[in-house]
């Protein structure tokens, strides 16, 4: 059940040869990490909530519960994600049909919330990009998006156009919840481009002597409002990725952490408790697989890493290129290394050999290459 919507997977995924959604990420769909309250994701997302409510009392309306498969046009179009953007290709989008997506952000729903009139909204849920095996990635994750639109009366009167004050706003909002969050951090902003907002920007907090990007922000651009029926509105919108922002908050040194029902990580949190530090219960050692191939032309890393996953699930840590050259003949040759290394126990050697002879034969027949 998801969302209300009671879902199989013969309902989901359709038979379609376009079609690229695997059964490990299939699986993932209604487990809602973000809707649980003692889960690091839940609480992140309820302390950023009472940010809100305190700032901006009954103002802000909360939706956790939209479903993750979305139309192509909610996704990309209504956003106005160019025909030719990266993101709309099959190598970095699960795609259920051509005209439908697991969401790969919560900005797939900002025109439907605009249309049917909110206009102070966080959306929080779990976006699918497919994508690289290391720490911080996971193909799976949970965004929350803020939304605030604003009427000509709000900033006429106050010397700066609509733009302007929007942008002004937005920087004030977010760099108090940015305080809230971490408390006295230094911050700075970085100009970036967004295809829904103009002009754009990513918040940087200077943490454990690095600068991290916290979110991604801008002022809406004009064409989604109006396509939504708010000619004289302005609006601002940010997106932030909670993992990134819990493991730094809860010291979670690996992104799978938070899949797992080991009561010795979940055991570790608690409701409305911000910033626990997590204690690892132990470091399981390592195991890496080297692999050397012939690429093709249609190899991807994002291929490779599903295929590991397929097999490896949450055993697979990090899949990572370490050489690569090309002959006389042009023929290109990758070599890759797997680290395999669970989260809650030791792997056996013959557990490790399977799960390699596996990885190497489906990468032979799923991706066509030649092992070397
Ligand atoms: N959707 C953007 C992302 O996933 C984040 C974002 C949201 C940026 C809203 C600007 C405005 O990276």
């Amino acid at each position: 059940e998801l969302g209300g919507v009671k879902v199989s997977r013969e309902e989901i995924v359709r038979d379609d040869p376009t079609n690229n959604v695997p059964d490990t990420i299939f699986s993932k769909l209604g487990m809602q990490l973000h809707r649980r309250d003692q889960h690091p994701i839940g609480i992140l997302k309820n302390a950023i909530y009472d940010y809100f409510d305190t700032n901006y009392p009954n103002k802000f309306e909360k939706f956790d519960n939209l479903f993750p498969v979305v139309s192509v046009k909610q996704n990309f179009d209504d956003v106005l994600v160019p025909a030719d953007h990266v993101s709309r290709s099959y190598n970095d989008t699960y795609y259920v049909d051509s005209q439908t997506v697991l969401r790969c952000h919560t900005s797939a729903h900002q025109a439907e919330l605009l249309r049917k009139g909110h206009n102070y909204f966080l959306v929080t849920g779990d976006v699918y990009r497919r994508d690289s095996i290391d720490s911080t990635h996971y193909p799976v994750f949970h965004q929350m998006e803020g939304f605030r639109v604003f009427a000509p009366n709000d900033w006429e009167g106050s010397g700066v156009d609509g733009t302007s004050y929007a942008a002004l706003d937005l920087k004030n909002c977010l760099e108090g919840l940015a305080r809230h969050l971490f408390g006295a951090v230094e911050m700075r902003w970085v100009d970036t481009y967004f295809p829904f907002t103009n002009p754009s920007f990513e918040l940087e907090i200077y943490f454990q002597e690095k600068w991290m990007e916290v979110l991604g922000c801008g002022v809406t651009e004009q064409e989604i409002l109006k396509n939504c029926g708010r000619t004289n509105n302005v609006a601002w919108a940010f997106g932030l990725g909670l993992e990134r922002l819990a493991m730094v908050l809860f010291d979670i040194p690996d992104i799978r952490l938070f899949w797992s029902s080991d009561e010795r990580f979940t055991s570790q949190f608690s409701k409305g408790k911000l910033g626990m530090k997590f204690k690892p219960f132990s470091k399981y050692p390592p195991c890496y697989k080297d692999m050397s191939f012939w690429i093709n032309d249609s190899f991807t890393e994002n291929n490779l890493c599903e295929v590991v996953r397929g097999v490896a699930g949450d055993l697979a840590e990090e899949v990572k290129l370490i050489d690569n050259f090309t002959n006389k003949k042009g023929m290109t040759s990758h070599c890759y290394r797997i680290t395999f290394r669970s989260m809650e126990r030791s792997l056996t050697d013959e557990e490790i050999n399977a799960l390699q002879l596996k990885v190497r034969e489906q990468v032979e027949s799923k991706l066509n290459v030649v092992l070397r």
